[in-house]
C-alpha cells in the first residue's frame, strides 16, 4: 500500500486563528481530518505531522525512509530559508511536493525564494486547505506512475 507523509512546519499549528485573512479559518486538525478522509476514500496511507523545530522536521523526513513513498511538505517559513531541510529531502530519495495554503508568489518578495522547490517534484500553492488534497492526489499519481 502506498503511504504518504504530510509534514507541516512552524506556526501551522496555529491555523484557524493565525492571520485568517491570509490562511483561512480551517484548523490543522480540520486539515488532518480532510487528509484522513482522503486516505479512507483512496486506500492510500497518510501520516500527518507538524513541528515548529527545524531539526525535528529533519528527523521526521529521515524517518520516512522505507516507511513512506512520498512527502507532502508545507515547511512554512523554513521554505524560504532552510538549506538543511532542502538537504534532508535530497538525502532521503523520496519524492516531495512543496505545499502552501497561500499563493506565496503574490506575497512579499522573500516568500518568492524556495529552497524546497529545488528538490521537489512540484509545487502547489494558493488553494488553501484544498491544496493538501490536491497534493495527495498528485503524489499518489506520481508514485503509481513510478511503480508501473
Ligand atoms: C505558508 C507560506 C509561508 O510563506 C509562511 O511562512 C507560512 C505558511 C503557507 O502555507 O501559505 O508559514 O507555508
Amino acid at each position: 500500500m502506498t503511504s504518504i507523509l504530510v509534514l507541516n512546519g512552524p506556526n501551522l499549528n496555529l491555523l484557524g486563528t493565525r492571520q485568517p485573512e491570509v490562511y483561512g479559518t480551517t484548523t490543522l486538525a480540520d486539515i488532518e481530518k480532510l487528509c484522513a478522509g482522503w486516505a479512507a476514500d483512496t486506500g492510500c496511507g497518510v501520516a500527518f505531522g507538524q513541528s515548529n523545530h527545524e531539526g525535528h522536521l529533519i528527523d521526521q523526513i529521515h524517518a520516512a525512509r522505507g516507511v513512506h513513498d512520498g512527502i507532502v511538505l508545507n515547511a512554512g517559513a523554513y521554505t524560504h530559508s532552510s538549506i538543511a531541510l532542502m538537504d534532508a529531502i535530497a538525502s532521503v530519495d523520496l519524492p516531495a511536493i512543496e505545499l502552501h495554503l497561500s499563493n506565496v508568489h503574490a506575497r512579499e518578495d522573500f516568500r518568492h525564494v524556495s529552497y524546497i522547490a529545488k528538490v521537489a517534484i512540484g509545487i502547489i500553492c494558493g488553494f488553501g486547505a484544498r491544496g493538501y488534497i490536491m497534493a495527495l492526489d498528485a503524489m499518489l499519481a506520481h508514485v503509481s506512475d513510478q511503480k508501473t
